[in-house]
């Protein structure tokens, strides 16, 4: 199992975001998360597709995007143009999953279904076979800086259960409140990507980035 940091650029200083970014990838960051927000499935509105368009080539980490929108079959395909690497869409957003777990594969991108806390691990299981990721959310999707949900825990631990269940290679993603000095419970949970924005952005990224990866390395 392979154990990755995807530093949330939610929490970067845009005015300085490419140095930012270079600076989580040359400390062993090997995605980049990128929030997509859309006013209407959350409360708040983030960045979209020009801004993904202009910092894909500012670095060669995996583009890991996000999508917190309404409907996202609507803008998957605008997203792979724009540089995504992995489309993650909230099960609760979408009308029909399946089909838009599809639309992303058709777009030749890995695909990724989220859940909120409110939703049970359970409704994940008839697209773990379909999904690269399954991202787990561990505050309410819509902002940076909010406390983890320590409930999140038990849910890890069953869908890494599910997971094993199915003997497939489903990445477990975890997104909201993870820090260094609760990054190993995460871990021990059963997840293998781990999503930090203000543990990386708040303070100095390279110092940051090089924390969280000496504790995942010992995975
Ligand atoms: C929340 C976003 C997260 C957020 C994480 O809706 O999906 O990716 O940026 O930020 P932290 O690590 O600060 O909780
Ligand atoms: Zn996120």
């Amino acid at each position: 199992m392979k154990y990755i940091l995807a530093p949330s650029i939610l929490a970067a200083d845009f005015k300085c975001l490419e140095k930012q970014m270079k600076m989580t990838e040359e400390s062993g960051a090997e995605y980049l998360h990128f929030d997509v927000m859309d006013g209407m499935f959350v409360p708040s509105i983030s960045f979209g597709m020009p801004v993904l368009k202009s910092i894909r080539n500012a670095t060669d980490q995996v583009m890991d995007v996000h999508l917190m929108i309404q409907e996202p079959i609507r803008y998957v395909e605008e997203f792979a143009k724009a540089g995504a690497d992995i489309i993650t869409v909230h099960l609760e957003a979408c009308s029909d999953v399946q089909k838009t777990i599809e639309k992303i594969r058709d777009c030749g991108k890995k695909a990724a279904i989220s859940i909120c806390p409110e939703t049970p691990a359970a409704e994940l299981a008839p697209y773990l076979e379909m999904v690269d990721m399954i991202l787990i959310m561990s505050v309410h999707p819509g902002f940076g800086g909010q406390k983890f949900i320590p409930d999140s825990l038990q849910k890890i631990r069953d869908v890494k259960a599910m997971v094993e269940e199915k003997n497939v290679k489903t990445d477990i993603e975890v997104d909201g409140g993870i820090y260094t000095t609760n990054v190993e419970d995460v871990l021990d949970a059963g997840a293998n990507v781990i999503v930090a924005g203000s543990a990386v952005f708040g303070g100095d990224p390279a110092a940051n980035t090089k924390a969280m990866m000496e504790i995942l390395k010992k995975y």
